[in-house]
């Protein structure tokens, strides 16, 4: 249950009503103080709810990332190690070097490239469930295109796709507010099992290399001082389950946005030019990721609040973009909406560098299903989202068409 006290507010692991729908708890929050402090599912901190705080906050440099596990932990040492090399829970200088090996791939212009082979994938994943007029629009859609796309692009065979579903949900929640002793505890074993399987793969890319991603990092590895062992397995590990996770919930979080909004579809398929603005406003509408977690490093005083050293700061991405001080009518699905600057992405040095791909399959997913498929329609008014506090993620959506 949901409790205002005093001006504290209060969020359990029961509170069911939350997971399915955070908006108005965000509201809430944002309506005692835009910058709030308080113990959110045992995590004590400020939590940011505007956009404009969001933004200063992301751009102060003197808010660092850092470690999802405590380093006293002597716990889940697999786990902590692979996270302590990737970039994303880096700083300078370490951060900027790591990132400058990975971006060339990512690139609009890189990315672009990858069009026809993105179309001809979702052909094909369509045409598999065509005749049975039904689907599960993430098991049978958006997790195999974002698995076979950045496998492709990492140099992981598709043979093996098949394991990472499990590997990359589990994951996930690892660094999830949600998570369990139980779930680290898994965590830890899987992030062996990815640690041994990359090993392998490196090895063998090494005696015999390709245009992938694991064959441009073995040569800058050898190259130069540029990379470590680890830092290798820990991009790799990185990119894998960053470009199955948010993808996968871009393109469902999307689909079940356009189904409850048969006016903004037909607009859609009406006007197929819109899918670069309407891929934006799901974007902001449904943001796959809903938190970024930062801790100050010196007292920071920002809109008259003032944060000490040490303290850890949480920004509340699906909030800001939500935020009626920067959108008109923000609890409004406008796929015509424009300027759209939401937050969905991030802000900064660590804006995601999946970001030109991301949007590119989703754009060709959302337009191509429009167009293919007859009539599409939700099973269920309302499928269940996953228990996380810091991505919306859809347990499954099954639609029917036809
Ligand atoms: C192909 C898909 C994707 C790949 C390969 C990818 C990869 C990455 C990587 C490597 C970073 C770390 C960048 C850094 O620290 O410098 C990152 C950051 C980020 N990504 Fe993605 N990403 C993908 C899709 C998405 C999607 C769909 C979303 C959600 C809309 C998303 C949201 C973010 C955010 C918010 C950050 C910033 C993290 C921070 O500042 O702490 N990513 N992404």
């Amino acid at each position: 249950m949901t409790t205002i006290l005093n001006q504290t507010i209060s969020l359990s692991f029961t509170d069911s009503e939350f997971f399915q729908n955070p908006y108005p708890f965000y509201e809430k929050l944002r309506s005692i103080h835009p910058i709030y402090h308080g113990n959110l599912l045992k995590n004590p901190g400020w939590y940011v709810t505007g956009y404009q705080e969001v933004l200063t906050i992301l751009k102060d440099t003197r808010f660092k990332n850092r470690m999802p596990l405590p380093q006293t932990s002597k716990r889940y040492e697999q786990l902590k190690n692979i996270q302590n090399s990737m970039m994303v829970f880096k700083n300078q200088p370490d951060h900027k070097r790591l990132r400058f090996l990975v971006s060339n791939v990512f690139t609009p212009r890189m990315v672009e490239q990858l069009r026809p082979d993105i179309q001809e994938t979702v052909n094909n994943l369509l045409q598999h469930v065509q005749h049975r007029k039904s689907m599960n629009v993430i098991s049978d859609f958006a997790f195999p295109l974002a698995s076979l796309v950045i496998a492709k692009i990492v140099g992981v065979p598709k043979e093996d796709l098949s394991q990472f579903r499990e590997w990359t949900v589990s994951l996930i929640q690892t660094i999830d507010f949600t998570r369990s002793r139980k779930t680290l505890e898994n965590g830890n074993h899987i992030t062996m099992i990815l640690r041994d399987y990359f090993k392998e793969l490196i090895t063998k890319r090494k005696e015999s290399p390709g245009d992938d991603l694991i064959s441009l990092l073995i040569k800058e590895e050898q190259e130069g001082d540029w990379l470590s062992d680890e830092e290798l397995l820990a991009t790799c590990i990185l990119i894998v389950i960053a470009g199955h996770e948010t993808t996968v919930n871009l393109i469902g979080n999307s689909i079940l946005t356009l189904l409850k909004h048969p006016q903004q579809m037909k607009l859609l398929k009406e006007n197929p030019s819109l899918i670069g603005h309407a891929v934006e406003e799901f974007l902001r509408y449904e943001s796959p990721t809903q938190m970024l977690a930062r801790v100050a490093s010196e007292d920071i005083e920002i809109n008259q609040t003032r944060i000490k050293e040490g303290d850890q700061v949480y920004l509340l991405l699906g909030a800001a973009n939500r935020d009626h001080n920067q959108f008109a009518d923000a609890h409004v699905l406008d796929l015509t909406r424009n300027p759209n600057h939401h937050l969905a992405f991030g802000y900064g040095t660590h804006f995601c560098l999946g970001a030109p791909l991301a949007r590119l399959e989703a754009q060709i997913a959302i337009q191509t299903l429009l167009q293919q498929m007859d009539n599409p329609k939700l099973i269920s008014s309302e499928p269940s989202w996953r228990k996380l506090m810091g991505f919306r993620s859809l347990n499954e959506l099954p639609i029917t068409f036809g």
